[in-house]
């Protein structure tokens, strides 16, 4: 098979034969198989083991078809690595046991170090970079997003504690931003130097925030990392997460070359929003994944037609997949995807 490079076209908004699909989660608990090794390893041990770590990561692509694969890691992971000692526990997310909430424990914060403690990741990243045909999609978690775990020590629903410092300590919330931000281009160009072909910075809960609040508290940040990294050619993409049609057309001087969209904007008014210089990225909602495969292939197909309007258009969902989802269901969405583009273009 030769190497299939849809994916990076779309993202450059060069011409595809068929539409490039992958989703968030892609690795994870809809698939027996991963399961069984979660029986045995916890996320970080499989991570910790840079040859199983590339075999999850490979699963879904074998699997599924899709056309390109995510590294299987987590956001959290390069946090260890600044001084914060937390754990992922099932069913919850992200635990930290010394969670920031004085200017002390900003302060105490260390510069990553990628070849020393996250080694086993760059391992994972070479591992992969030799046995894909696919592009591997690299990832870090958005300074934001990160915080609320800081802050919180836990997900969260109303980020009260993390928003209390943005509000009460801009000197500080800024500190923590800088220092976040500092680590996540380091991580991220660290990644490419491995062997990563595209990244994307997930910002999955900056659509708590009110517009005016993100541009001043968090996009000055957003804006820094892809400035520093806008030296690199490989594609970047920026998922502002659930809920942040609203966010959209702030991120007109961010330096990225995809948008990742969730479901409740269409695609169309996505590109409206965010500007022609984006491609986008999305948006099925992961839960229509639950409904009869006509139901969801008629979402497919709505989100498809949009897409095809423009050159730029990466099919994904808006969310991750839940542990629910059906592989079968999600083999023949793939292939459905796959087919009814390539026709839409042909014509
Ligand atoms: O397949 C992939 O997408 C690659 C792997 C990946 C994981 N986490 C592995 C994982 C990616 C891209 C992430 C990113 C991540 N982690 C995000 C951003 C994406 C998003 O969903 O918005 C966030 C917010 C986290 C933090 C986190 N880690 C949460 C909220 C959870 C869920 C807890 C649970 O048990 O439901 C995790 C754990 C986690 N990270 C799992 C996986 C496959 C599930 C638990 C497991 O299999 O052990």
């Amino acid at each position: 098979m030769s190497y299939n490079d849809r994916f990076i076209r779309a993202c450059r908004k060069e011409n595809v034969d068929r539409l490039p699909v992958w989703y968030m989660r892609q690795a994870g608990r809809y698939d027996p198989d991963y399961r069984k090794i979660k029986e045995k390893y916890s996320l970080l041990e499989i991570c910790k083991q840079p040859e199983l770590a590339a075999e999850v990561t490979m699963m879904p692509v074998r699997k599924l078809g899709v056309d390109a694969a995510i590294l299987y890691s987590d956001i959290m992971n390069p946090v260890a690595s600044i001084g914060i000692d937390f754990d992922i526990v099932q069913n919850i997310g992200p635990v930290i046991h010394n969670p920031i909430r004085s200017a002390a424990d900003v302060d105490r914060l260390r510069p990553i170090d990628v070849e020393g403690d996250l080694s086993h990741v760059i391992e994972t990243i070479r591992i992969l970079d030799r046995e894909l045909e696919v592009p591997l999609i690299t990832f870090a978690g958005a300074p934001f997003t990160i915080a609320s775990y800081l802050i919180e020590g836990r997900p969260s629903k109303n980020y009260l504690r993390t928003k209390e410092m943005m509000y009460s300590e801009p000197k500080l919330w800024h500190q923590l931003m800088d220092k976040l931000g500092d680590m996540v281009i380091a991580y991220l160009r660290a990644h490419i130097a491995a062997g990563g072909k595209a990244f994307q910075l997930f910002d999955s809960w900056v659509g708590a925030l009110a517009p005016k609040d993100f541009e001043q508290f968090v996009l000055p940040t957003i804006e820094r990392i892809f400035s520093e990294l806008s030296d690199l050619e490989q594609p970047k993409i920026y998922f502002p997460g659930v809920s942040s049609a609203e966010l959209l057309p702030t991120l007109k001087n961010v330096q990225a070359d995809v948008v990742g969209l969730d479901w409740r904007v269409s695609i169309a008014e996505g590109r409206r929003r965010v500007g022609e210089q984006f491609a986008v990225q999305g948006n099925l909602d992961p839960t229509v994944l639950t409904a009869p495969i006509e139901v969801i292939e008629s979402y497919a197909r709505s989100i498809i037609d949009e897409g095809l309007e423009k050159p730029g258009f990466i099919f994904n969902l808006g969310h991750g997949l839940f542990p629910e989802a059906s592989l079968e269901k999600l083999k023949l969405l793939t292939e459905y995807i796959h087919r009814y583009s390539a026709d839409a273009i042909s014509k």
